[in-house]
């Protein structure tokens, strides 16, 4: 069966997709992006999604191109063609197809690209239960991070040079040594005291989906609980490590550059937010249809 993508309008085969030269995205890395979850044919977190997607394109001042429920049409008829049962959705809206200059261009239309890519959850969640090595780098990103553009570069760099260490995956660290957020996460530590602590969603680290929703399901659970920004000392005298992701759900993080994180092995409040949130998820059965907002 082909791999099947959507570009402005059209479905297509992945293998043949493609977008103009001259769109901004690819030239000025003047667009925005999301990215769902799917689970046993379950899109994660659909509405906050959403909702940062309209966040994103406003800080952009890139005009609003399609409604929430004629998207979430294209992203269910994307999942149907692709047979998507675990994966991911990935969205991309950018500012549109223009002759290259900086300025806004006075007329063009965002372009909107959608893809679907499936994924083993057996082994994502065999990685999960193995618990990750992370190492520290400093923030080099630009100070605008909370808007999820597509301007990663950083943090492709990042990420690169951590599996080149051979760890896998790395967490940046701001000029004050504390920690902001993963390359594709964020970062929560369960300090020496038992709290659990993110930092809070200033300019310096993007809102995760996933974040919130585990805020909620932390709460929920009864964990005490303090967005509050960490150091990469606290980190390693924490007793647990974890990130947050839609691609991660919740991963322990058992060491940090090299260091051992509590007792080495995956902690029991992060075992036990994933396992939770993934029940949340997965349970409640949101049907597509609860998520046309328009
Ligand atoms: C830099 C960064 N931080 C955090 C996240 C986590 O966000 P979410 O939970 O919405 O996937 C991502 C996701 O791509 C990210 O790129």
């Amino acid at each position: 069966m082909p791999r099947i993508a959507y570009v402005d309008g059209q479905f297509v085969r992945h293998s043949e997709a493609s977008i103009h030269v001259e769109d901004r995205g690819l030239q000025f890395g003047d667009a925005v992006y999301e990215v769902w979850a799917v689970r046993g044919g379950i899109l994660f977190d659909s509405e906050g999604h959403l909702a940062r997607l309209a966040r994103s394109l406003a800080a952009l001042q890139i005009k609003t191109p399609i409604g929430n429920a004629s998207l979430m049409v294209i992203v269910r008829e994307l999942m149907t063609r692709n047979k998507l049962k675990d994966g991911l959705v990935y969205l991309q809206i950018s500012r549109g197809v223009a002759r290259r200059d900086h300025p806004f261009p006075a007329h063009s239309r965002p372009s909107i690209i959608l893809t679907a890519r499936a994924m083993n959850m057996v082994q994502a969640d065999a990685r999960a239960a193995k618990g990750i090595q992370v190492q520290t780098c400093p923030d080099n990103r630009w100070g605008r991070v909370d808007i999820k553009t597509v301007n990663l570069l950083p943090n492709v760099l990042a990420k690169q040079a951590a599996l080149e260490a051979g760890f896998a995956d790395a967490w940046f660290v701001d000029s004050e040594g504390m920690v902001t957020e993963g390359t594709a996460q964020n970062a929560w530590i369960v300090d020496s005291k038992g709290q659990l602590r993110t930092r809070p969603a200033t300019h310096a680290i993007l809102r995760g989906i996933t974040r919130d929703a585990i805020i909620k399901t932390a709460q929920e659970l009864g964990f005490t609980f303090e967005e509050k920004a960490f150091s990469r000392y606290e980190a390693l005298s924490a007793q647990e490590a974890f990130i947050t992701s839609a691609t991660s759900f919740v991963t322990p993080v058992i060491g940090l550059d090299g260091y051992k994180i509590g007792d080495g092995t995956p902690g029991s409040i992060a075992r036990k937010l994933r396992e939770t949130y993934l029940s949340q998820q997965t349970s409640v059965k949101k049907a597509l249809d609860s998520t046309l907002l328009d």
